[in-house]
């Protein structure tokens, strides 16, 4: 089946531009919706694992004490691999990277040009001290060879995905992620000259809120952020680790790789941390008034903690991943309710610490309490890509039988996917706010 699949993916990669998405039974791609040719990621997965014994360049430095050796080693894997072409970034089309299925649905779902998915808008003073409202982030991931074997087994059949009770990523997985954004470099002023890159996005000033995704059209957007995860080898407080970096001007180099600086790396989330006294994570202090360091945003993330510009002063990295499960505890993967005035009185903030900032090792379930189908080993991806597909289904752009997963997880119960619904109800349930919250 796995062969037969991947011929058949290597043929319609052969025969069209578009990577579309592999199930047959699905044409509502919004990777379709502009007209458009569409961007060429791999999603013919391998179907071997890389041999986990054999030592990744990022593992003879100790993220501990070398954090920017670390982080810079798992960017070197990416250098080869992508570059500028055309006012977007483009692979080599043999490059050791793969994108995830069914992120191509719903009013977040991947535009054309780039694959991008929309994110998080962030809010005003986020960016920068003077960014204001209404932007928008829109971000392409990848998989390393070791990850995308993982989803090369998830995703055998399209169609229909199997998930096991717990997924796991073998050491030696690497995760790639690239987020743009439309926002001025005036008020974000070390975007300032920047490359541009076109993206169907959201009309201007959308901020997060949803837009099918007809309602797209081209528009300038500027590389901000890059975000890596890594599966780390032997014991630690998560199994794994998460780091980021922020592009700042003026231009050198090749202009996208050469630009980066590291932000923050973290490989755990501080529980029962209930001050800003952090320790299971590095922050470059060099980015003080750059990156953080103002009212709005004292920290990257919750009192010290790692995040990225684009991220929640809510959250971390380790925080918003650590809840990926499917389907999604009721309370989601970040609590945007927490009044950041709150910072000082202690009850708010230990319940927000002990709910939010646990160590829970990959493949553990996040509100073990609440039943799920799966547990997914930090994949944030693999949770929007379920979710969407069972929303495809429940709205009748996917046909056929419903994915045995949906009906496991609970995210659409009958055994046949919808007849087309109603274009009101469809857009409704299309517009469900993208994941990242
Ligand atoms: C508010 C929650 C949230 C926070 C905080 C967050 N992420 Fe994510 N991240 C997501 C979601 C949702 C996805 C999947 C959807 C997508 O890629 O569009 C994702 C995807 C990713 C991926 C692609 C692989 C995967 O795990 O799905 C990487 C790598 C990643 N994030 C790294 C980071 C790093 C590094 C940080 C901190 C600097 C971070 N993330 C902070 C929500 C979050």
């Amino acid at each position: 089946m796995r062969s037969l699949t991947l011929a058949l993916i290597a043929a319609i990669v052969a025969c069209s531009s578009a990577f579309a998405n592999s199930c047959q039974q699905f044409s509502a791609s919004t990777t379709m919706a502009n007209g458009v040719p569409a961007a060429q990621w791999r999603t013919d997965y391998p179907i071997k694992y890389p041999d986990a014994r054999v030592k990744q360049t990022w593992e003879f430095f100790d993220f501990h004490t070398q954090p920017i050796d670390y982080m810079n080693a798992v960017l070197k894997d990416a250098r080869t691999s992508f570059r500028i072409s055309n006012r977007k970034l483009v692979g080599t089309g043999q490059e050791p990277w793969w994108i995830s299925e069914w992120l191509d649905y719903g009013s977040s779902g991947r535009e054309p040009l780039m694959g991008l998915t929309k994110e998080r808008g962030p809010d005003p003073g986020d960016l920068s001290k003077t960014s204001r409202d209404g932007y928008q982030v829109w971000a392409v991931g990848f998989y390393n060879r070791a990850g995308a074997a993982v989803l090369g087994d998830v995703f055998d059949e399209p169609c229909n995905p199997s998930l096991p009770v717990a997924i796991k990523f073998p050491v030696g997985t690497a995760s790639i992620k690239f987020l743009f954004t439309d926002a001025s470099p005036d008020e974000v002023t070390y975007l300032q000259g920047a490359p541009e890159y076109d993206a169907y996005i959201d009309p201007l000033g959308s901020g997060v809120s949803a837009h099918p995704a007809k309602e797209r059209s081209s528009r300038p957007v500027r590389l901000l952020q890059v975000d890596i995860s890594v599966k780390v080898r032997g014991s630690s407080e998560t199994g794994w680790v998460f780091g980021t970096f922020v592009w700042i001007g003026p231009p050198k180099g090749d202009r996208l790789f050469d630009n980066l600086v590291p932000v923050s790396l973290q490989w755990g989330n501080d529980p029962e941390v209930y001050d800003s006294s952090v320790k299971q994570g590095w922050i470059n202090q060099d980015l003080r008034l750059v990156t953080y360091g103002w009212d709005k945003r004292p920290t990257m993330g919750f009192l010290g903690r790692a995040n990225g510009p684009a991220d929640n002063i809510r959250s971390s990295c380790l925080s918003c991943h650590a809840a990926a499960r499917t389907p999604r505890a009721s309370i989601g993967i970040l609590d945007n309710r927490f009044d950041m005035n709150d910072v000082t009185d202690t009850k708010k903030v230990k319940a927000h610490v002990d709910t939010w900032f646990q160590n829970i090792k990959g493949g553990q379930l996040f509100q073990p309490f609440e039943p799920a189908a799966s547990a997914l080993d930090y994949s944030l991806q693999l949770e929007a890509a379920i979710f969407r597909m069972c929303r495809a289904c429940q709205t009748g752009d996917l046909h056929g039988s419903t994915p045995n997963v949906c009906r496991t997880s609970g995210l659409y119960n009958r055994a046949i996917c919808s007849a087309p619904i109603e274009e009101g109800t469809k857009r409704e349930l299309e517009m469900m706010p993208p994941p990242r919250q």
